[in-house]
This record gives structure tokens, C-alpha cells and sequence, in this order.
């Protein structure tokens, strides 16, 4: 397949990048670079041992978009692009839903007007909102409780719209729950621009010496430790994941939802615990105020797309830790 990733030069997308190529898929990358680097495309064709395209542009640019779609003969994107900082997206909403909602209504009339019409959505947990249950599963009442959440909502129901309009479309909804890790040869991994949130690329900044200690938002918590409990799912299995999806739209019409995520929690102590253990490196911490938004625990029922997709993960919490260390020793070098 002719792959296009928008975001691609991005965290998850640069994983996904790799792991499409590696299979054989001719992959091309269209990023504006607002929040990644030129520098990264070098390490993914390293990995894939072929060449990747790219094209610097933003996903706004219909026309431009448009071009590339034709000029590469796509099959099928990936739409990985958008702003990811729950916090920001409440001090800057208009630039989230612009470039978030709006950008995605531009690679929708870019798709439509070159006739392509396999799609995969970044969506994520965040969509459920307070639990009313867990393990959340796809059915769980949607109830993002800030703009990111409501961009992802709101894009997702704009391709159940598309996909009720015309019945061509082929769409699978991902929702993430909590990416970390990195490719297990340490050449690409998370690497923000700016002060990162989470919880794994703070790690990486308090080991490189750019950040004093780890900041623990709260030990209060119902948790088996007091510390929040998240879903965290190693970034090469969620790329497995993209690819499962793709592999299974080819045959299935329709709009589609999957939570990809592993069906159970680890708490900040037992994330924290274990990459001690894999890097041999204390890390300074204090506990500190819950962070407010914060929930105490969630995670996915997985079960959905391991029927559907055939797909579940396969990495434990230490090959998350290992691969992140070899990434944060490696950053550290350059
Ligand atoms: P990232 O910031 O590393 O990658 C996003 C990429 O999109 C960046 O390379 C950035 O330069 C690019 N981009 C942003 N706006 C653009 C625009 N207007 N035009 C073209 N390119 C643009 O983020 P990531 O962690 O790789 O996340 C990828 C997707 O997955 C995002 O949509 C994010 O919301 C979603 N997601 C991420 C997480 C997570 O925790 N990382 C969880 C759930 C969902
Ligand atoms: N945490 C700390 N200190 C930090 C950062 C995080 O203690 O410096 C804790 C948080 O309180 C939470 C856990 O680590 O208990 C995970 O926090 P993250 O910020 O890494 O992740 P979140 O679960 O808050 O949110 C992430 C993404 C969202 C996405 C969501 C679900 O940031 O975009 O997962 O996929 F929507």
C-alpha cells in the first residue's frame, strides 16, 4: 500500500513510519514540523532501510495536500497531525479546534477530491471522560472534559457523519490510551519540543539533567500505592495496531472505533519502579498536589480489536522501560 502519515514525523507517527516501511508498505510523511524534527526522517529510513517521502506542509493546506495525494498515488492515510497538550488546549481552544478539527476537515476534502477514502483517526482515551465504569470500553459514554478531548470527539463524529453520507468510506477511530516507550534499536523514541506533561519524557529530562527531580501528582489516590494508575501501551505495539487496522478496512466498509490500549493500569511508583531497575538510574522525585483534571485510574478493555482486528499487545511494562532507556542514553549522547 501507498501510506501517507500525517504527523508522521512525529512520536507515535515516526514509530508507525518504520514499522509500515519495514513491512513493505511505501510510506510518505507529510508534517509541518511544529512539534518534531527534520533529523528524524534520517533515523526512520535507517531503521526501514528505504527511503521515506516527506513533504513540510501544513494539513490546512488543502491544496497542497490535495497535490501530494495524487503525485503519490495514495491508498490510505493515517491522520496522526494535531496538538496534543490538554493544558494548552484550554489556554489556546481556538488553536486547537483550528488546527485540530479544521485540519482534519481539510484532509477530508483533500481525500475527496483525489477519491481516497481508507482512513485511520489518532483519536484517544481521553474522549470517556470520567469513568462511569472501567475497563472503559468503546460503548462507554463520551464525555471529554477539555477542548483536546472535545477536538478528538468531535472529529470522530464528523467521519461517523462522512462515513453515514457516503458509504465508501473506510475508516477506523483509534483511541489511544497511553503511548510510551520507543523503537528497541534507542533511534527514534519521544522527543517534544519545549517542556514535556508527560510522564515518561519528564523521566527522560530528569535523567539528561534538564529537569531536577520528578514532580508526583498526588500519592493520595485510591490506588494499591496512591499514585494514579494508567493504561500504558508500548508505542510498537500501537503501530501494530495501525497496521492491523489498515489490513482489516481493506475488506470492511464503514466507521469503526477500537480502544488499542493493554486492559490494565500501572501506577507512577510501578512505572517509576521499573525504569529504575532497567536503567540502573535513581530518579529524584516529590510528591506534589494532584495535578487538577487528573483521574485516578483508567484503562481499556482491549477485547474489540484482538476479536476484530486480530491484534492485542505484546510488550510488557520492562521491554517499555528498556526501550525508553536506550532512547533517553542515546539523546543524551547527541
Ligand atoms: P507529536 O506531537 O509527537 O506528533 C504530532 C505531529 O503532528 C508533529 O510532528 C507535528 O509537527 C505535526 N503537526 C501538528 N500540527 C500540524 C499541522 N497543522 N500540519 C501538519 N503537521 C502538524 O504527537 P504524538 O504523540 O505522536 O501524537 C500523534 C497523534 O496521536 C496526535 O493526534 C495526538 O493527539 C494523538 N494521541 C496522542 C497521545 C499521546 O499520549 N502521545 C494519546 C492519544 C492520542
Ligand atoms: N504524572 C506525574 N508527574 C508528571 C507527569 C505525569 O505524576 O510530571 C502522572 C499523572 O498524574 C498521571 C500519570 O503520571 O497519573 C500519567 O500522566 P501523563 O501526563 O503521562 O498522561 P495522562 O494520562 O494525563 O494523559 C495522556 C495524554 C493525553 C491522552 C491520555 C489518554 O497526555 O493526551 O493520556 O490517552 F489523552
Amino acid at each position: 500500500m501507498n501510506i501517507l502519515l500525517t504527523g508522521g514525523m512525529g512520536y507515535i507517527g515516526s514509530h508507525t513510519a518504520a514499522l509500515l516501511a519495514s513491512a513493505g508498505h511505501r510510506v510518505h510523511i507529510y508534517d509541518n514540523l511544529c512539534n518534531s524534527n527534520i533529523g528524524t526522517l534520517d533515523r526512520i529510513q535507517k531503521i526501514a532501510s528505504q527511503v521515506i517521502g516527506f513533504t513540510e506542509g501544513d494539513v490546512r493546506d488543502t491544496e497542497k495536500l490535495t497535490k501530494v495525494l495524487r503525485d503519490e498515488k495514495i491508498d490510505a492515510v493515517i491522520h496522526l497531525s494535531g496538538l496534543k497538550a490538554v493544558g494548552e488546549s484550554s489556554q489556546k481552544p481556538i488553536e486547537y479546534y483550528a488546527n485540530n478539527v479544521q485540519g482534519s476537515i481539510s484532509l477530508i476534502q483533500a481525500m475527496q477530491a483525489v477519491g481516497i477514502n481508507t482512513l485511520v483517526f489518532s483519536s484517544s482515551a481521553t474522549v470517556y471522560g470520567d469513568p462511569v465504569y472501567l475497563p472503559y470500553d468503546e460503548d462507554h459514554p463520551t464525555n471529554p472534559t477539555n477542548p483536546y478531548g472535545r477536538n478528538k470527539l468531535q472529529v470522530e463524529e464528523i467521519l461517523r457523519d462522512l462515513s453515514a453520507s457516503d458509504s465508501s468510506w473506510r475508516i477506523g477511530c483509534l483511541r489511544y490510551f497511553n503511548p510510551v516507550g520507543a523503537h528497541e534499536t534507542g533511534l527514534i523514541g519521544e522527543d517534544p519540543n519545549g517542556i514535556p506533561n508527560n510522564l515518561m519524557p519528564v523521566i527522560g529530562q530528569v535523567v539528561n539533567g534538564k529537569l531536577p527531580l520528578l514532580n508526583i501528582f498526588g500519592d493520595d489516590y485510591e490506588t494499591h500505592d496512591g499514585t494514579g494508575k494508567r493504561d500504558y501501551i508500548h508505542v510498537m505495539d500501537l503501530a501494530e495496531g495501525h497496521l492491523a487496522t489498515l489490513i482489516w478496512l481493506q475488506s470492511n466498509l464503514g466507521c469503526h472505533t477500537f480502544n488499542l490500549g493493554t486492559g490494565s493500569s500501572y501506577s507512577v511508583l510501578d512505572l517509576l519502579n521499573r525504569f529504575e531497575e532497567a536503567s540502573g538510574q535513581k530518579i529524584p522525585r516529590q510528591v506534589v498536589e494532584r495535578r487538577p483534571g487528573d483521574l485516578p485510574e483508567y484503562y481499556a478493555k482491549a477485547d474489540k480489536a484482538e476479536k476484530v482486528l486480530g491484534w492485542k499487545t505484546k510488550k510488557t511494562l520492562s521491554d517499555i522501560c528498556n526501550s525508553s532507556w536506550l532512547w533517553i542514553k542515546n539523546s543524551k549522547k547527541s
